[in-house]
Formats: C-alpha cells, structure tokens, sequence
C-alpha cells in the first residue's frame, strides 16, 4: 500500500511540475499515452546525452545511426516480427475486457515469471476485473500497421518498427563500407518504438509508443562471452549513473527454454519498482541471427571479412536494450525523497513535509536557480545579469517571488543541484550565496567565478 501511494507521488509531483502530462488531456487523454513537459524533456535529454555518451563517444569502437521509423516491411518479415512478435491474449466473456495471458498467471502465481513452456487452460482462471469465464487464448500480434501513400492495400502495408535494432542491422553494411569499422564494434541508436500492447500499466512503465537507446555490437564468435561480460558492466555503471541502487536492481539470467530461440544467453536487469519487480533493460546475445535473415531475405552480402585473416563470415551480436522511458521512470522513483518536519535552515516558519528531488546533478533538468533577496533594484539588475551570463553554459531559472526558504523547496522538489542567492552584500563585495541542494551547504563565491564553480562541480 505505502508502496502504491509512492509511484502516486511520483506521478502527482511529475504532473504538477511539468515532468510528465497525460497526453493530450483537454480531450479527455488518451490511454497510456504521455507527454514530456518542460522539466521532463531536459530530464530525458540528459540522460540520452549522458546514454550517447558513455555507449558511443566516450569509447573507440562505436558508431551512431538514427534510421527511420517507417522501413521496408521486408525488414520485419526477415527479423520474425510478422510471424512471431505478438503477445497471448484472453478476452472475458462477461465484461469483454483484454488481458495478457501471461501476465494473468504471473498475478495469480501459476507460474514462474520467466517460465514460458507451462501451459494452464485460461477456464481454470476468472476475469480479475468481474469474475467472468475466459476465451481462450490467442495471439496478438503487436505491430502497428499503416499504409504508405494514397492506397489502402496489403501492397501498400507498412510497419512502425517495434524495436530500433531494426534500423541498425539492415546498416550494418553501409556502415560497414563507410566507416573504416573492424570488428568488434558497435552501432547505437537512439529512437522511438511502437508496440500496440494488450495492455499498458504503471504510468510510463508500458506504452504503446516508447523511446529505446540500444547497441548492436559486432563480434567475432569466438569472443561473445568477453564481450558478453563488457557488456554487462557498463550497463551496472549506467544503472549506478542513474542513481538505482544495486538492492533495488536484480539480474536474471534467463534459462534456455524463456529465451528467444535465436538468444544464446539473456540477461534482464529487474528493478524493484513500486508496483513488483519488473524488467528494466536487457542484454542478449543474439548469435548471427539477424544479420542471416537480413542477408537471406535481402540477397546482398553481409559478410565481414578479417583484414588480418581474411576470414569471412557473419558477425554475431550482443544487444544491450535499455527502455529510455523506463529508465527515467526508475530515476525519478530513486531520486524522489520525502524529509517529515523538513530540513530548511533558513526559516523556522516551514517545519512540514520537504520533497527533494535526489537526481544525478548531470541529471536534473534546471542546474542552476537564481534568486534575488529582493525583487528591488538594484538586485533585480544585477540578478539578471548574472542569470543571462550562466544561461550560455547551463539551464537555469530565475525566481523573484516568496520567501526565499520557498524557493529553496520548489527547486528541491524538481531537483536543481544549485540555488544561487543574491543579496544587498552582493552590490558590494561582488559575491553571492550558493547553496548546494543536498549537503545544503552555503558558500560565497565570486560572481566572476560562477562559470567555472558551475562547471567544476557539474562536471562539465
Ligand atoms: N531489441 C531488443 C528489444 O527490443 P525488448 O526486451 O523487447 O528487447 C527492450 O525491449 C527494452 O525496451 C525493455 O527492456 C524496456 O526497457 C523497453 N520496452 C519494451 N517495451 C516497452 C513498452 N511497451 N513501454 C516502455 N518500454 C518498453
């Protein structure tokens, strides 16, 4: 229950200061699906900047690629996708409402989470909503189709692509030929996905359209685990990089028989969410399999040939995955605090409950607050020159109104590492308070060396 009433928190603070919006709302919404609002979209930047960065720049054998939504529907024909991408679904007779069937074991504890094989007649259950009989199972399949251009025809008949791997692995060869790549290296991408799930749940947990930061790393065979292994902790680092900590974070390596048929070795990254532990990201060794299909299915040659060896064959891959709205979603529920009676210092007026927003500062969507003691000038002059020369290098905001322990918790509540005070010293000394969010430290800083305080300590 305590547990329910803290992913209510962290759904109410998103909207109420413009993390999160329900998507288009004034029509009524629309189910499952979400809108960043100004503080969401800087928060999701960071991380997929941060994501480019410790995935693709900050390393040697990786490349980026940002490919289309829509591809040519053979793309998903080659990858099984249109045979196989879809979901076991039950209706209720009585309330005809939709059901995972899956998901219905897991709640009922029929089966292990993972444990695919068990077979249990849906007539054995009941509707959870109405105690109804249940159809039988069938399949869904969970692509969204639409059609190119002015005819409506299975001629025309396209797909939005369910996962972005797709766009890197039909790549693969122009970058190949382009990019004076050698194995083992990877191509990352980061971009929206499409899945027309059954059901959605938990907030941004499961959508319908979601963004997703993968790579696919080319090796050569004999190497997988190495690679596998490498693989495995730079994505415990990004996890740590989020602020989750590692006993809210479980890896489970998935047996044979719940893996994809062409995964030699799956590892999912569980997260100990609000609502159960539920997967956050994967990481999977995906054999050759891809790149097979797409060269079956393409007739082009996909084949690498080792400059040193001259062997020639097709690459295989390990995929990191990793849900970007998922990922943010855990950040955000790590990071929100609740402190009973406060911890302000600076006023004995305020003694109730203070949120802080414990975000990664690289994270938090405002880095600096600047708050003059007086809406007056020649403070409000002076307040506004600082804040223009800070906006060229960091995302701040000014804040005039209230007292100034107020608007030391509005920051903390949405995160900023850093408010900055400016006083009637200020005028003479040339120097202001700035307060760190978390020790709530105050120090008085030259306003000439606010630029490179901020960038030190935001490690720019
Ligand atoms: N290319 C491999 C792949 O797509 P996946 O396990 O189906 O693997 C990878 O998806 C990640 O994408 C998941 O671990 C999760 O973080 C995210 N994801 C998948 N479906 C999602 C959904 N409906 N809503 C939000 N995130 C989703």
């Amino acid at each position: 229950m305590e547990e329910q009433r803290t992913i209510e928190k962290v759904v109410n603070l998103a909207k109420r200061r413009g993390f999160i919006f329900p998507s288009s709302e004034i029509y009524g919404g629309l189910s499952a699906a979400y809108d960043y609002g100004p503080l969401g979209v800087e928060l999701k930047n960071n991380i997929k900047k941060a994501w480019w960065k410790m995935f693709v720049t900050d390393r040697m054998d990786m490349v980026g690629l940002d490919a289309s939504i829509i591809m040519h529907p053979k793309v998903w024909e080659a990858s099984g996708h249109v045979d196989n991408f879809s979901d076991p679904l039950v209706d209720c007779k009585k309330c005809h409402k939709r059901f995972r069937y899956d998901h219905l074991l897991e709640d009922n504890s029929i089966e292990p989470k993972h444990d695919k094989a068990k077979v249990v007649d849906p007539k054995e259950l009941a509707c959870p909503e109405c105690g109804g009989e249940l159809t039988d199972v069938k399949q869904f399949n969970m692509m969204f189709k639409t059609f190119m251009g002015p005819v409506e025809d299975s001629a025309s008949a396209v797909y939005l692509r369910p996962e972005t791997a797709g766009g890197i692995f039909v790549n693969f060869k122009n970058v190949v030929d382009t990019q004076r790549v050698r194995l083992p290296f990877g191509i990352a991408q980061i971009g929206k996905a499409f899945r027309n799930e059954i059901t959605t749940e938990n907030f941004i947990f499961r959508t319908r359209e979601f963004e997703q930061m993968e790579v696919e790393y080319f090796v050569n065979p004999k190497d997988w685990e190495k690679h596998f292994d490498d693989w495995l902790n730079v994505m415990r680092d990004w996890c740590g990089f989020l602020g989750l900590k590692k006993d809210n974070l479980v890896e489970v390596d998935i047996a044979e028989k719940d893996r994809a048929f062409y995964s030699k070795r799956t590892i999912d990254f569980e997260y100990k969410f609000p609502f159960g532990q539920k997967e956050l990201f994967g990481l999977a060794y995906r054999t050759d399999y891809d790149l097979t299909q797409h060269e079956k299915f393409s007739g082009q040659d996909l084949k690498y040939t080792d400059p040193v060896t001259k062997e020639k064959f097709i690459p295989h891959v390990i995929e990191p995955s990793l849900g970007l709205d998922r990922g943010l979603l855990a950040t955000l529920i790590a990071a929100y605090t609740e402190i009973d009676g406060g911890r302000s210092t600076t006023t004995t007026a305020i003694k109730d409950m203070e949120i802080v927003l414990k975000l990664p500062y690289q994270l938090a969507p405002i880095k600096v607050a600047v708050l003059p003691l007086s809406k007056k000038e020649p403070l409000a002059k002076l307040s506004q020159e600082i804040l223009m020369k800070l906006k060229k290098n960091f995302v701040c905001v000014y804040d005039e109104t209230a007292s100034i322990g107020k608007r030391y918790r509005r920051q903390d509540e949405i995160g900023t590492p850093y408010c900055l005070t400016v006083d009637f010293d200020s005028l003479e000394d040339k120097q202001v308070t700035v307060r760190d969010r978390d020790t709530m430290v105050q120090e008085r800083i030259a306003i000439d060396e606010l630029e490179a305080y901020f960038k030190e300590k935001l490690n720019y």
